[in-house]
């Protein structure tokens, strides 16, 4: 404990032995999870609330400050007394719909600290702790008061004052291209952080303990991300994301923020699958999650980034009712549920994220028969996936969207791919505002009263939403397969995909959009890439492997149908599931390597996925997760002979061989490299 913090104790020790009045105020009040082994203590230091954390003892953050800063009047953090505290603890399992596992245990014992300023307005509030095996969260209420009504937020005043300077691994949230959370990971000493996205996940730096700070339920509010002080501190603050006025949230009391969430775990393997933020949001309000889906799709899509089809009209326009037809006979023959057309609606023309209102939601281009493909995708016993890239045009998207979704509803669709590709949106908000945390709310509602799943790119970060409105399945907000298809920026290195498993996955699904064959992007251009021209950075086993890897409702096979025919190592693509009964990390390492395996839903059979940075390596994983006695028979999809991702990344050898949960394998995985087996029981 710091030096400061140790005389404050002293002094205020002496305080209470000198008090003579009869004392009923607390300063100092604590909640431990119920393996007793997360404690979070919330305490008063000179009239501010404080609260601290420790993990078997060992403290892992120091006394942080808690509170808010208005506009127009004093901040709420001063002269504060504990007037009341209340506890209760809860336990009880329930059933996703859907998800990376079916049941999920919410077990926590929980502390309720109600505060209140000493002087005049004597506003209050409340901080309720939640204490749970695998991490804590915490939140603020501000009840309905005479001396706080209206407000309007210009910080909170949250910090994370870390004991130990651990290692981070993160993405800024200051440079350009922050709204979309589209950059590459870095890693360096907490201390050293400048300004951060959350999920943020830190190790320690004698690896005992693994911590991800990131938020939950996110409704009303704005997103945070977190401000460090570049090697002045290791206290990281929190960062609300402004709206264009520079206020950061409106409200009304009753309020309650979004809760602060601190997941803990003593290696990495436990991180995953990482529930904490489901369990801090409400359960489902739908009244009915039968027609809720998990798919793999394909889509009008790879095309345009390949630059061999466009979303715009003309002689290249991808969306053409003649090609929906040939994916959707493709998605058919191959058991897929959804086809995802884009390119489909007026308004791609010219410059689309200027001319963000231009876009229409209703009206298709000439050669692009909406109410026809979609019958004949019903016909065919597959849905559409309509897209919405908006540019970030909020008011043209909302004045559209129950006219445009009731549309959608009516010819059979089910499912929406969002977009909002654009820096700052509408009247010049931040995309993580609270404007815009409230927009992609009611896109979610409204497509939930007509029956729709959300697919969203350019997302808010997802803060577990999908519990309550379990049509929320997944999202992009994170640099996805597309930056391989785009040259100069050098698309995404073969250690990005083993980072985003521990650090962007931990807050939900992410349509990533997996499964690029033709790795080299031959076929658009006909002729082999230079080095320079973007290709993908993995090899063809890996990009099967990654189904299995990141997680995701809604599964994408990313490449040209065409680039699947004679594929042998398409099967595994056609048998992968997409919702899971089981989720375990094997072994992994950020940045170098992960093995997880997954067994699906109200099924036997297991899949098993292994994803390696540039490096070679080889994995002994015991299959001791299988079912003992029982026998099975593993089809594996392995990189090939001389497999590489940079020189020679296509072969694939695919073997079966009978295992049993006795049954160790080894793992070779080519530079860059993967394997994706499938586990099932055996006839
Ligand atoms: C970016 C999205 O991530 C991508 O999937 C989409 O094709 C384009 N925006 C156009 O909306
Ligand atoms: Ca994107």
């Amino acid at each position: 404990m710091p030096r400061v913090f140790r005389v404050l104790r002293v002094l205020v020790a002496v305080a209470v032995a000198l008090d003579t009045t009869p004392r009923r105020l607390l300063s100092q009040t604590a909640v431990t999870s119920p393996d007793g082994r997360n404690r979070v203590t919330v305490q008063l230091t000179e009239g501010r609330l404080q609260y601290s954390l420790a993990r078997d003892g060992r403290v892992l953050i120091l006394p942080s400050l808690l509170g808010f800063e208005f506009r127009g009047t004093a901040p709420l953090r001063d002269g504060l007394r504990i007037t009341d505290t209340t506890r209760q603890s809860h336990d009880q399992w329930w059933t996703q719909p859907w998800g990376e596992v079916a049941r999920v245990r919410d077990h926590y014992n929980e502390l309720a600290v109600s505060v209140e300023e000493a002087a005049a307005p004597a506003r209050r509030f409340v901080l309720r702790v939640r204490a749970f095996d695998d991490g804590v969260g915490f939140r603020y209420e501000l009840p309905e008061q005479a001396g706080l009504g209206a407000f309007e937020l210009t910080g909170e005043l949250t910090e994370f004052a870390l004991a130990d300077n651990a290692r981070a691994w993160w993405i800024p949230s200051n440079r350009p291209r922050m709204d979309r959370s589209e950059m590459l990971y870095a890693s360096s000493p907490m201390s050293l952080l400048d300004s951060v996205q959350t999920p943020l996940t830190m190790e320690t730096r004698d690896g005992r303990t693994f911590m991800v700070i990131h938020e939950a339920n996110l409704a009303d509010y704005a997103r945070m991300n977190l401000a460090g002080q570049r090697g002045e501190s290791r206290t990281l603050r929190a960062d609300l994301a402004p709206m264009a006025d520079g206020i950061k949230v409106r409200g009304r009391t009753p309020f309650m923020t979004p809760w602060r969430t601190i997941q803990l775990a003593d290696s990495l393997t436990r991180l995953v699958p990482s529930l904490l933020g489901l369990k801090l949001n409400p359960p489902n309000v739908l009244p009915s999650t039968d027609w809720i889906r998990p798919m793999k799709y394909v889509g009008i899509w790879w095309g345009m980034h390949i630059n061999t089809m466009t979303w715009s009209s003309g002689p290249q326009h991808g969306a053409t009712t003649a090609n929906a037809r040939r994916y959707i006979d493709f998605a058919a023959a191959n058991g897929f549920g959804g086809v995802l057309v884009e390119g489909w609606n007026l308004g791609w023309d010219g410059d689309w994220i200027a001319n963000r209102d231009a876009f229409s939601f209703t009206r298709a281009y000439p050669d692009y028969d909406l109410a026809e493909v979609a019958r004949y995708a019903r016909q065919k016993g597959v849905r559409l996936i309509v897209h919405n890239e908006t540019s970030g045009g909020i008011l043209n998207y909302e004045r559209q969207m129950d006219s445009a979704f009731a549309l959608y509803r009516s010819l059979g669709v089910n499912a929406i791919k969002t977009g909002y590709v654009t820096d700052l949106v509408g009247e010049g908000h931040s995309h993580y505002s609270q404007y815009m945390v409230q927009h992609y709310r009611r896109v979610i509602e409204a497509a939930a009263r007509h029956g729709i799943m959300v697919d969203a790119h350019e997302p808010m970060h997802d803060t577990g939403e999908r519990r309550t409105f379990p049509n929320m399945m997944t999202r992009e907000g994170a640099r996805g397969q597309e930056y391989n298809a785009w040259s100069g920026d050098g698309g995404n290195p073969p250690e990005h995909e083993s980072i985003l498993f521990f650090t962007r996955l931990l807050a939900g699904p992410m349509d990533f959009t997996p499964g690029i064959f033709d790795l080299l992007i031959e076929r658009g251009t006909g002729r082999p890439r230079r080095p320079d021209e973007a290709r993908v950075r993995t090899t063809l086993a890996k990009q099967l492997a990654l189904y299995v890897t990141i997680y995701s409702p809604m599964q994408m096979a990313a490449d040209l149908p065409e680039n699947y025919e004679r594929q042998p190592a398409f099967q595994f693509i056609r048998d992968v599931a997409v919702d899971w009964d089981t989720t375990r990390v094997l072994e992994g390492r950020i940045g170098d390597y992960v093995a997880v395996a997954r067994r699906e839903r109200n099924g036997q059979t297991w899949f098993l996925g292994a994803i390696t940075d540039e490096s070679a390596r080889t994995l002994d994983i015991p299959l001791s997760f299988l079912t003992p006695g029982r026998r099975y028979v593993a089809e594996v999809y392995a990189d090939g002979p001389g497999a590489h991702w940079l020189t020679n990344p296509l072969p694939v050898s695919i073997t079966r061989r009978p295992v049993t949960s006795l049954t160790r394998l080894r793992m070779l995985l080519a530079p860059g490299g993967g394997q994706a087996i499938r586990i099932r029981p055996a006839r």
